[in-house]
């Protein structure tokens, strides 16, 4: 049995030619008939980590609700999966407004964040009559009120509190750190609250933290529970102000590669919903309706992107490079975090991994390393090399370096592929130039 197959997901075998088959469908056939680099997304591991977050938070803490981030990776047909599933949905921009709009994605089921909104978007989310407008800071809030107070519709939002808290992740992905360019520093947070209640043009129901990404303790939610709700009881005393909602954002950690040891979201909800009944009961305020908005755990282990090894080349070290069709432009992550991956060769699945190799891109970095030093059956060109954990974070950070052509995505469930995403042509390359 080939250890790795439990990165891949849920809806995962090996059939008896030894190829990998997702969600019903054998990745070489998929290879085939789609071309490389292709990523392809199992519906059922999507479903079944929305319905666990759901449930998990859900039956510890009733009023909870699940809000999908969809910087993670969102399209029109995960919009419209998430509708399904009953999910909001957190954008941090009118680009993404708009693909949720054009899947007929409810907007009152929306969260506005962004540190930076321009006011064309604040326009069209006041329009559009969004669920929740994420406030980052002073600009943010007076922009917004006086917007709201031109448009005639009073949004409800939150205020984005940065804890202070550093989490253990990669500094760029850390966020509720004292210097984060995102949200109130703590110390600011009364003024902002005070200012937001004034506001007879905007609604203040809650507040919202985020500490990061990638997160696998617990710790740094708990703090930041603990300091937060101590602000607001302080609000409380000071000012009335009333904590409706408490947005706690996402950042949940998943497993990348067998080494990663990351909690379960039983864990997560068990700890996170008891530490804020405890501190609420210790502060002597109601219990606020509670917001989680994963990403990443939703969407991540539900990708797989699928290679076609080429030119094979060893050189001094000793080290054999395989090069794939695809690289960072496709997944910038390795070369942006040091993000490690596993990878398979999904036609042989049922060999021995004997040789070591590293798995680089085909684009004109030396930076551009997918698998550092990984053990694979021996590899030979045009084998399929299968990359999980490619869900979230690899498709919304594409490029078209080097002039590539952005992959296409497709959806697999009950053994059906469905062609999601296209893959672009040349002609796409030119669209936007003039000469
Ligand atoms: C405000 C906010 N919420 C949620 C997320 C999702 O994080 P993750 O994908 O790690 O769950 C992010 C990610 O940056 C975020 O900034």
């Amino acid at each position: 049995m080939n250890s790795r197959i439990k990165l891949f997901p849920v809806a995962s075998e090996i059939n008896k030619a030894g190829h990998l088959v997702i969600g019903g469908c054998d990745t070489l056939d998929l290879a085939v008939k789609y071309g490389t680099p292709l990523y392809v997304l199992d519906e059922l591991t999507i479903r079944k980590q929305c319905r666990e977050f759901k449930n998990e938070f859900g039956k510890r803490y009733p009023d909870t609700t699940v809000v999908y981030a969809g910087k993670a990776f969102l399209n029109g047909a995960m919009a419209a999966l998430l509708k399904e599933e009953a999910i909001g949905l957190d954008v941090v921009s009118g680009g993404e407004l708009f693909i949720a709009e054009s899947a007929g994605f409810p907007m009152d089921m929306v969260y506005f964040h962004g540190n930076n909104k321009s006011a064309e978007e604040i326009k069209t989310a006041l329009s559009r009559h969004v669920g929740r407008f994420v406030v980052d800071g002073m600009d943010d809030l007076a922009r917004l009120t006086s917007m709201a107070e031109e448009s005639g519709h009073i949004p409800d939002i939150l205020l984005r509190i940065t804890p202070g808290i550093e989490a253990h992740t990669h500094s760029h992905i850390a966020t509720g750190g004292a210097g984060s360019k995102f949200g109130f520093p703590l110390y600011m947070a009364e003024e902002a609250v005070s200012r937001a209640m004034a506001a007879p043009s905007v609604n203040l129901v809650g507040l919202h933290f985020h500490v990061g990404s990638l997160i696998a303790e617990v710790n740094p939610y708990l703090e930041s529970i603990d300091l937060i709700l101590e602000m607001a009881a302080e609000m409380k005393y000071k000012y009335g102000f009333e904590l409706e909602e408490f947005n706690i954002g996402g950042g949940y950690g998943v497993a990348y590669t067998l080494e990663d040891r990351v909690p379960e979201i039983s864990y997560f909800a068990e700890k996170i919903t008891s530490g804020i009944v405890a501190k609420c009961g210790q502060l002597k305020l109601a219990l606020p309706g509670l917001v989680i908005e994963p990403g990443r755990a939703i969407v991540a282990r539900s990708g797989v992107a699928l290679y076609k090894a080429g030119n094979i080349k060893d050189v001094a070290g000793p080290l054999r490079y395989v090069s794939v069709d695809g690289g960072m432009a496709d997944n910038i992550r390795p070369a942006l975090y040091d993000s490690k991956y596993e990878a398979v060769l999904a036609g042989k699945m049922n060999d021995k991994d004997t040789d070591a190799v590293t798995i680089a891109g085909r684009f004109c970095e030396s930076g551009d390393i997918l698998v550092k030093n990984i053990k694979l059956p021996p590899v030979k060109g045009a084998d399929v090399i299968a990359i999980p954990v490619c869900g979230a974070y690899c498709i919304p950070m594409s490029s078209n370096y080097n002039a590539s052509l952005k992959a296409p995505i497709v959806m697999l469930a009950d053994g059906h592929d469905r062609l999601v995403r296209r893959r672009e042509t040349y002609q796409d390359l030119t669209r936007c130039d003039s000469l």
